[in-house]
């Protein structure tokens, strides 16, 4: 077997940089034994969340996004078992799973677990098509971390990547990069069963520290942006909505915009997804299609060309004309989308008021979740301030606003338990 990404025990893959969250990580070994039994310390896995900056609900429409993971994420703790028993817990959830590596559930169940188990099912079956079963055995895996759950910041392919990461670690499998991008991609989308588009797994499992990710989504080419030379910094304001269903809502804008397609490809039969369609192609159609479906093209032919324009502004080093165009993305999502609500539009506006604030906008799917601010980063506490006293003033509660690194991706840690004097922080 070749060496993989996913081969990294006594290659030079762990990371063995100072880590930023390494008394969490402690301490997540620290419940795992707890909750598993003391024994061999547990191996620990890192997986970064991310934010999309320009190009909002374009993935599944075959248009370009520019995301970056970031600096926070799920911590996956993991020990090979004898058996076949695999015992899946969560920090963040009551209900594991416990169950028998021969016997798993093909149905999913509506929890959390279904995403960590879809990627068991992934995994397995590309281990199985490519002749790897040797190595397969039982596992222990407490998962964790510290990034919001629900909150826009792709919790769920935070796990999911990291899951197929660890797994191929923990048996020894030679995935790449690719295999376990599209391992999480396909476990979301079939096992979970939410039509997400290509961006979230690929932002993550490609991530690379201070660069941002230029995705054409049309056929996933790829390539870095340098990003930050310090003078910026991405906040983060968590409204601290969550919307129970807005998988739902999720799936019914991607169903949308279908339609929408469906509806306007007979008069541009070039184009092969809503992105390629142009805008005079929508005007001319606008009466004859669905009033909803339109607003939903307009939205993504128009993103199409910010996204683009805010790709120009970022390559010549206008960071203001950066920020303008997600200001502009923010409106349409707003207005033609709909998928804001009124705590976003509160902190974006604000925002808007603040000096040194270049950009800001909601991120990810929408329907609460947190607002994206790009910010000159001396005037961090001040646009702070403001944009909590304004939300406060609102909602009566405050949101909560972090400024966020970037993160190299997916990657086991160096056992945390064998840092010295680590017992005195815990
Ligand atoms: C969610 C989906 C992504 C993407 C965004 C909107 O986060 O998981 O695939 O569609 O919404 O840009």
């Amino acid at each position: 077997m070749e060496s993989g990404i996913g081969n990294s025990r006594e290659g030079d893959c762990v990371d063995e940089r100072p880590e930023k969250w390494t008394v969490g990580f402690a301490k997540h070994a620290v419940e795992f034994g707890a909750r598993f039994g003391s024994g061999q310390p547990p191996r620990i896995f890192f997986s970064p969340g991310r934010v999309n900056l320009m190009g909002a609900h374009l993935d599944y429409n075959g248009g370009p996004v520019m995301p970056t993971a970031i600096d926070r994420g799920t911590f996956i703790a993991l020990r090979p078992r004898k058996d076949r028993r695999l015992r899946f817990a969560s920090t963040l959830e009551p209900v594991g799973l416990e169950t028998d590596l021969s016997v798993l559930r093909t149905q999913r169940s509506g929890r959390w677990i279904d995403y960590p188990l879809g990627v068991v099912l992934e995994v397995l079956g590309l281990a199985r098509q490519r002749g790897w079963m040797q190595d397969i055995r039982g596992l222990e895996v407490l998962y964790g971390g510290n990034l919001p759950v629900g909150a826009g910041l792709s919790s769920s392919a935070s796990i999911c990547v990291g899951t197929a990461f660890a797994l191929a670690a923990a048996w020894e499998l030679p995935l790449d990069r690719m295999d376990i991008v599209h391992a999480a991609l396909r476990a979301e989308r079939e096992f979970v069963g939410v039509r997400c588009g290509i961006m979230d797994p690929y932002a993550i499992g490609l991530a690379r520290e201070d660069r941002l990710l230029w995705l054409d989504c049309k056929d996933a080419t790829n390539e870095y942006l340098p990003f930050g030379d310090g003078s910026l910094s991405i906040a983060v304001a968590d409204t601290h909505v969550r919307r129970e269903l807005a998988h739902v809502a999720f799936n019914e804008r991607v169903e949308q915009c279908r339609l929408a397609f469906e509806g306007l490809r007979p008069r541009q039969p070039d184009a092969t997804c809503l992105r390629d369609i142009r805008l005079d192609t929508l005007r001319t159609a606008r009466g004859e299609i669905d009033s909803i479906a339109a607003k939903r093209a307009e939205h993504v032919i128009r993103e199409v060309e910010r996204t683009f324009a805010a790709r120009q502004a970022l390559t010549s080093g206008d960071s203001r004309g950066f920020g303008r165009q997600m200001f502009l993305a923010h409106e349409s999502l707003r207005d033609l989308f709909e998928v804001s609500v009124a705590e976003l539009d509160r902190i974006v506006e604000s925002a808007a008021l603040c000096e040194g604030v270049l950009g800001a906008r909601l991120t990810g799917a929408g329907f609460g979740g947190c607002a994206v601010i790009l910010l000159e980063t001396a005037t961090t506490s001040s646009v702070r301030d403001r944009v909590v006293f304004d939300f406060e003033r609102s909602f009566g509660r405050k949101p909560s606003i972090e400024i966020f690194g970037s993160d190299a991706g997916p990657r086991e840690i160096a056992s945390p338990l064998a840092i010295r004097g680590f017992d005195a922080v815990l």
